[in-house]
């Protein structure tokens, strides 16, 4: 199976000077590398027409196809204009008030207009603290998964590792990748994603069970980016 790196920019860099010079670094920095890595790098929505030569991701889409729906973006614009992949679920837009749900939602239309999901579940600090953690993480897989039979990615993103320093053990990732596997179809590429640096990224891969990272902070620094595809080499 190829390994999946993705760099979820989030709401950065602030021009699109920046965002090129950082795109045209990593693109420069992993080429030629090993074939068996998939690169996919997701900038804000107004970059994406801007940066060539590496996949593209998007961090949301709607789950309408067109009409009133003010300052929403639908998963076939995103698709027409080159995009492979979509982030979906994220626990920064949960925490915005977005539902199990409506990401179900915006997964059926992803998959309809041909975009591969990247699911992301986790569990909060106090889920974790209560004993309730695979009970978090079932819930939120049977329900944004249900009805989709198409094949998606699944990003394991605990909330409390997400930009705190405080990245997940790899025992306690292998065993909440292990548990989300019992609940997705066979081959299901499942990523680890929480304050992964390049000096921690390799032992996901090598020891934890991850198919794949999901990078955010370390993912804005061109240097440190390119280390952690390195790793997965
Ligand atoms: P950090 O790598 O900054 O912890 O963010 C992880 C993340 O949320 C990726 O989607």
């Amino acid at each position: 199976m190829k390994s999946l790196i993705v760099a979820n920019w989030k709401m950065n860099p602030e021009s699109a000077k920046e965002a090129k010079a950082l795109f045209s670094a990593v693109k420069k920095g992993i080429a030629g590398l090993n074939k068996k890595i998939d690169v996919v790098m997701c900038p804000p929505y107004e970059y994406l027409g801007l940066l060539k030569g590496l996949i593209l991701g998007a961090q949301n889409c709607f789950y309408e196809e067109k009409g009133a729906y003010t300052g929403e973006i639908s998963a076939l614009m995103l698709k027409n204009m080159g995009v492979e992949y979509v982030i979906l679920g994220h626990s920064e837009r949960r925490r915005m008030g977005e539902t199990d749900e409506q990401i179900n939602k915006k997964l059926v239309k992803a998959v309809q207009a041909g975009l591969t999901p990247i699911l992301c579940v986790g569990e909060k600090k106090e889920d974790k603290d209560r004993g309730k953690k695979q009970e978090v993480l079932e819930a939120q897989i049977k329900q944004c998964l249900g009805g989709i039979t198409a094949d998606v990615v699944i990003a394991y993103e605990p909330v409390w590792a997400i930009g705190t320093g405080d990245n997940c053990g790899v025992d306690e990732t292998k065993e909440s990748i292990d548990f989300i596997r019992k609940f997705v179809k066979t081959g299901t590429r499942i990523l680890y994603g929480g304050s992964v640096k390049s000096d921690n990224s390799g032992s996901y891969l090598k020891e934890a069970g991850a198919n794949g990272l999901l990078v955010g902070g370390a993912s804005l620094n061109a240097k440190e980016f390119i280390g952690i595809v390195k790793s997965a080499e």
